[in-house]
């Protein structure tokens, strides 16, 4: 069954199949000799908003997002529909996705290191990115650089342009990571379990900086995390896969506060400390209320969200019922 409430964006809205539609998947499904591994996903990640995408361990999370990018495994038969900006992708030549892949469309992972080059200076692995990409001259693209550097908030930017990935903390390396990802400004930014092998309290800095990064730049994110916490606290709207599919889908308030199906229950009555926030009906998917918290800001001393166990966070408090704002992203060292 699949209980979708709340579209941001609903598929027949004006602009829905188009530009403005962002990310829209419809009926994905994705098989491996013989066996079903996606089984008819539906998943919109509208511009400017954060997705996030939850469900158990084997569900079929990072599929979805690689199929977006079309790095499925080459043995793997693909159906269904999945545009962006109104593109078709499922079916599209390998030149087009490849195109696509770092410059509209960006992935980081768990681990930062898989998408960084051990041998290449940070300098080279933003610069020769962003050259092969936007064409741009090489004095513009180290001030370019620099100038992500200073957007992810990565301690003395002009020294990091000259080091290589082993002299990061892993903070730090997924900062430079997610600065790779936006080196080519894309559109849409996958962030595949992008904290949870980062250290707690570093994991808010940079839930936070996804945070910044899809309020001021516009940029999509689907966020991919097991942490219903996490969830709870940074995302706009909330999907739940199980076995190959979305189950339920809606906006994190009515995900969270009034989940439909047995198993979105059952992972939020796993909450070690589920409770009950004040209601929120007023606010709307996605927008913060005037003089409020913007989602994933925590003020010093408190507990910033996703620096907890899982689930810690309030489910389905919004940050209107978080406290005032610090713009403090990890500590002085940026992590
Ligand atoms: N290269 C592959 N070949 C065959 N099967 C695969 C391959 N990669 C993943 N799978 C299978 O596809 C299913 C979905 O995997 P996926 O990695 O998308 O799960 P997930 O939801 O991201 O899980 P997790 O939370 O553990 O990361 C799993 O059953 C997995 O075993
Ligand atoms: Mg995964």
């Amino acid at each position: 069954m699949s209980t979708v409430r709340t579209q941001t964006t609903s598929p027949t809205s004006p602009g829905a199949q188009g530009r403005d539609a962002g990310l829209v998947i419809e009926g994905l499904r994705l098989s491996i000799g013989g066996t079903t591994i996606l089984d008819g996903v539906d998943l919109q990640a509208p511009p400017g908003q954060v997705t996030g995408l939850a469900g158990e361990s084997g569900s079929g999370k990072t599929m979805t997002g690689m199929a977006v990018l079309g790095l499925q495994p080459t043995q793997a038969r693909v159906a269904g529909s999945i545009r962006f900006g109104g593109t078709e992708l499922v079916g599209a030549s390998t030149r087009s996705l490849a195109r696509l892949r770092g410059s509209r469309i960006a992935m980081i992972f768990q681990d930062p290191t898989a998408s960084l080059h051990p041998m290449l200076s940070v300098k080279a692995q933003l610069t020769d990115h962003m050259r092969h990409h936007l064409g741009v001259s090489r004095a513009e693209a180290t001030r370019r650089a620099l100038e992500l550097l200073r957007q992810v908030r990565v301690p003395d930017p002009e020294g990091a342009l000259q080091r290589y990935p082993h002299q990061f903390s892993g903070g730090q390396l997924q900062r430079i990571a997610i600065a790779s990802a936006l080196a080519c400004e894309p559109e849409l930014l996958i962030a595949d379990e992008p904290t949870t092998a980062l250290d707690v309290t570093v994991q808010a800095g940079i839930l936070r900086l996804l945070r910044r990064l899809c309020d001021d730049l516009g940029i999509g994110i689907v966020l991919i995390t097991h942490d219903l916490g996490v969830m709870s606290a940074l995302a706009d709207n909330i999907a739940v896969m199980r076995h190959g599919r979305v189950v339920e889908h809606g906006s994190r308030y009515d995900v969270i506060r009034h989940p439909q199906h047995d198993y979105t229950r059952s992972l939020i009555d796993s909450l070690p400390e589920h409770q009950e926030p004040a209601p929120a009906e007023s606010t709307p998917p996605g927008s913060t209320p005037p003089g409020s918290t913007p989602p994933g800001s925590t003020p010093p001393g408190s507990t910033p969200p996703g620096s907890t166990p899982p689930g810690s966070t309030p489910p389905g408090s919004t940050p209107a019922e978080s406290t005032p704002t610090s713009h403090t992203e990890g500590g002085p060292d940026g992590r």
